[in-house]
């Protein structure tokens, strides 16, 4: 392909476009169902009813869906980002994780989601790189849940931040930090002040922490950090302050070498027991990459998994 464009920046310029998350679904000639997680989507037209999503031809399942008569579109909810990451994967048994019925129009229907339109085919274009489909919608349902959002490569999640949004509104100190991931070992830095360790944060000084003063604070150490995931929200009721942790994945160690694998965290010289119980949950879920979300205060909480409504903590 001959272009002067520099794909990397467009993808990057294309990127800053905020979408939902949506996974597009099918089946095979002999039933066997496939999906991918999608942000192409569009609403097309209301009368008649008509959506689109655009496919890669370099997907695993292009080949169904160039012969497919139809397709499912899941809207996923901010509690299904390990939704999207199945589907996103290239994991044969995806719908042996997922829960899931037939639609009206026969096309596999997640549960949980916030919307879905069962659609046949209309139209199939090609288009570079990609595939359009465009879906007449047969039948569709929606509730009120949050859709979950995309940015920049990272996951955004709106309910969960308006309570944060909510909290800062009430002067309530917020501090909005990162558990920051370079293949396996975490980012501690030394508080100047008591030379103890902290994680990545805004809003530890005087200025309220925000994801965009986090974003600042990553993008200054340089080491190709993307914030992937909320981790915790918790709140300290005695000093009225709040925390908002996410999971971020970095490129590269920082000059400094502030990153520790699990074996050499000196937990002495951590400075808090939330901190601690944070860490220590993260290491354990990083066994089997399954990380769920905290809500509570600094004593206690549940943790939500995926579309569970959480375990007791
Ligand atoms: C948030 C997000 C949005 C995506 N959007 C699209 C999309 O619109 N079209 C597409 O073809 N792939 C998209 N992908 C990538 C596919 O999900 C990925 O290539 C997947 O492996 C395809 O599944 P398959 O190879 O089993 O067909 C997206 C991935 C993520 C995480």
């Amino acid at each position: 392909m001959t272009s002067q464009i520099d794909l990397r920046e467009l993808r990057n310029a294309f990127g800053t476009f905020m979408t939902g998350v949506t996974v597009v679904t099918t089946h095979e000639a002999d039933g066997t169902p496939r999906g991918f997680t999608a942000n192409s989507f569009t609403s097309v037209s209301l009368d008649p009813p008509m959506l689109s999503i655009c496919i890669g031809k370099s997907a695993d399942s292009i080949d169904v869906f160039n012969s497919a008569q139809g397709f499912a579109i899941n809207i996923l909810s901010e509690k299904q980002i390990e939704t999207s990451s199945l589907f996103a994967s290239k994991r044969h048994d995806k719908f042996d994780i997922a829960t899931w019925q037939s639609g009206p129009a026969g096309h596999p229907v997640l549960d949980a989601v916030c919307a879905w339109f069962d659609c046949t085919l209309e139209q199939r274009i090609d288009a570079g790189d990609h595939v359009i489909l465009i879906g007449r919608v047969e039948g569709f349902d929606y509730n009120d849940q949050t859709g979950l959002g995309y940015v920049r490569g990272g996951y955004v999640t709106l309910g969960l931040e308006q309570a944060a949004v909510s909290a800062a509104g009430r002067d309530a100190r917020v501090v909005v930090g990162a558990l920051v991931d370079c293949n396996g070992s975490l980012l501690l830095r030394p508080n100047p002040d008591t030379n103890k360790l902290q994680l990545v944060a805004s809003g530890l000084g005087q200025q309220r922490g925000s994801i965009s003063r986090l974003k600042a604070i990553l993008d200054e150490l340089q080491i190709g950090a993307v914030i992937k995931s909320l981790y915790a929200v918790f709140e300290n009721e005695e000093k009225d302050q709040h925390f908002i942790f996410y999971r971020a994945i970095a490129d590269h160690e920082d000059a400094d070498n502030s990153f520790y694998a699990p074996h050499e965290i000196p937990w002495d010289r951590l400075e808090d027991e939330a901190m601690i119980t944070m860490l220590r949950r993260y290491l354990d879920e990083s066994h089997d990459q399954r990380y769920g979300v905290y809500f509570g205060n600094q004593d206690s909480g549940i943790i939500q998994h995926n579309e569970d409504n959480g375990d007791d903590h």
